[in-house]
């Protein structure tokens, strides 16, 4: 029973640069699954999107996101659970900490735009995980980039082994239909209805006579040219090599007019990895392990600034999760129980009983979590691969009402927990500093302590290219500690206590790793 609830687990992300239809394939995917009967209804995420600097705007798209944090649903007896990123790349962060809690991710490309800044960015930390991609193509009913240049594209710009799963038959208004490589039959998509699931003509025989009349003497010449072509360049379709992270397979299609999204569905279910192990300071953890475990991916203020609770985004692991039951917080060395953890159904949010691994529980959390906790059954492990990410903007931040100085430090480090920015204080003189990897975060953190806080907060610039975590590898301390007394005006520490160089500039980062060879200097907080 508990192992066939893992075996139907399919918890992935959906990432794109803004505006590749992220949020229209998501709405057809639920549409697919019978979670919403009609598209339209995921609106939600296009209002967080266009929200860039009214402050409005951010409150509202924060109450907003809470609810489409996680989009569940049944697909062919599959408990699918789709992870929400957020577009804006101020938000690139809470991104890439999703990405630690889906086992896939389906890469959303427009066929004008080709790979854009956005998609290089997440797919370039989704390989360093490991984690399977798959790669959708959309707005193939626009025209668009050659569809064999594109697939070149893909290939060189985002470093990726592909292995096409379905081809277009023309595109723009010309476009008619998918050719599928791994059943070898052709959809031929018949009606257009934009809201709601359209008809198909399937064809097995490409010299089919219905199928000429039905796209021509030239389409079907050109496609058995560009199927010929496409089996002599790329490689077959593995499911293991799928997995490994080694091959990415690639659908072709148009999420708003539904055309290819069902081929990506059932293909997805099939060869998407169940919820998988995951490795921790001590030891792999595996899914069928009966004791309980999971981590804190996200932290999500909620809107009421009296009630300052906050829910926290746990990934099952391992275990199954229940209600009321005595879990170790693991940082804290805390038993807790948790009354009311909530599950994400299609749009709602309701009270679990139990879940189990692959599934994201919310739980209504007063400050005792930040980002990376893990919690168990008993056992003391942390899980790994939550890291901190070199951030690109820095700021001094200053206290502007002097009677509020608690408010302040009290706002900071938890708007800190919650991920929202991270903080770095600096060995010299104690300052504190605020990183960022979008300016927006700086309106929002200065936002967000008046209206939940009462504390106000000022800015002021510091000059740093970049943030680097060190580690010394060498076993003397002599050069390390030369390293630490030339550049201690750029030496600081961050919420964990770890050692941070702020390099003011490239030169500066190039010569440092040029005279210390013994020290290493990384651009993410977890480096062993
Ligand atoms: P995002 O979440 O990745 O940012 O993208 P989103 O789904 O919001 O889509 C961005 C725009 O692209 C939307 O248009 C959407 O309708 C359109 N779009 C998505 N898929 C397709 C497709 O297959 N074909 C075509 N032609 N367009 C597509 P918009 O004008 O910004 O919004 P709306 O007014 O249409 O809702």
């Amino acid at each position: 029973m508990f192992i066939k609830e893992i075996q139907k687990r399919r918890t992935f992300g959906i990432i794109s640069h803004p505006d590749a239809g992220k949020t229209t394939l998501t709405e057809k995917l639920l549409l697919y699954g019978g979670a919403i009967q009609e598209a339209g209804a995921v609106k939600s995420n296009k209002v967080k999107k266009k929200a860039t600097s009214d402050f409005m705007e951010i409150e509202r798209q924060r109450g907003i996101s809470v609810a489409t944090s996680v989009l569940a649903f049944i697909y062919k007896d599959k408990k699918i659970n789709i992870l929400d990123t957020p577009g804006h790349k101020d938000f690139a962060e809470d991104t890439y900490r999703t990405l630690t809690a889906v086992d896939s991710v389906i890469v959303v490309i427009d066929v004008a735009k080709g790979v854009e800044e956005q998609t290089e960015k997440l797919v370039e930390v989704c390989r360093m995980r490991k984690i399977p991609i798959i790669v959708f193509i959309n707005k193939l009913d626009r025209e668009g980039k050659d569809a064999i240049d594109l697939l070149d594209e893909v290939e060189k710009k985002l470093k990726l082994k592909i292995s096409p799963m379905t081809y277009p038959i023309g595109m723009g208004y010309e476009f008619k239909g998918i050719y599928n490589f791994l059943k070898k039959e052709i959809n031929i998509f018949s009606s257009v209805n934009k809201n709601k699931i359209s008809g198909l003509l399937k064809y097995k025989n490409l010299d089919n006579k219905d199928l000429l009349e039905n796209i021509g003497s030239l389409s079907i010449k050109k496609l058995k040219e560009e199927i010929d072509l496409i089996i002599g360049v790329y490689p077959n379709f593995s499911k293991i090599k799928f997995l490994n992270s080694e091959l990415q397979p690639v659908f072709f299609g148009s999420a708003l007019n539904n055309f290819g999204v069902q081929e990506l569905l059932d293909t997805f279910i099939e060869i998407a990895p169940q919820p998988l192990e995951k490795e921790t300071d001590k030891r792999k953890v595996n899914p069928t392990e009966s004791d309980f475990s999971g981590f804190v991916f996200k932290i999500h203020a909620n809107m009421d600034p009296k009630h300052r609770d906050r829910i926290a985004f746990i990934k099952v692991v391992s275990g199954t999760f229940k209600k009321n039951t005595n879990y170790l917080h693991v940082r804290l060395n805390k038993k807790m129980k948790f009354s009311s953890p909530n599950t994400f159904f299609a749009e709602k949010k309701q009270i679990i009983e139990t879940s189990f691994p692959g599934d994201i529980v919310g739980i209504h959390d007063t400050g005792n979590f930040i980002i990376g906790d893990t919690i168990t059954s008993g056992e003391k492990l942390n899980f790994k691969g939550i890291p901190n990410f070199s951030p690109e903007y820095f700021r001094y931040i200053n206290n502007a009402d002097p009677l509020k100085s608690k408010q302040l430090n009290k706002g900071i480090l938890q708007l800190m927990d919650e991920g929202v920015a991270q903080l770095f204080i600096l060995s010299l003189n104690s300052r504190k500093v605020i990183g960022t990897v979008g300016s927006l975060q700086f309106d929002v953190i200065k936002h967000r302590l008046e209206y939940e806080y009462g504390a106000k907060c000022s800015y002021e610039k510091l000059n740093v290219y970049k943030a680097c975590w060190i580690e010394n590898i060498s076993k003397k301390q002599d050069g390390f500690e030369e390293f630490k007394r030339i550049k201690h005006k750029f030496l600081a520490k961050d919420k964990k206590g770890r050692l941070v160089f702020f390099a003011d500039s490239a030169f500066s980062l190039q010569m440092s790793k040029e005279k210390f060879p013994n020290i290493l200097f990384h651009n993410t907080s977890e480096f062993n």
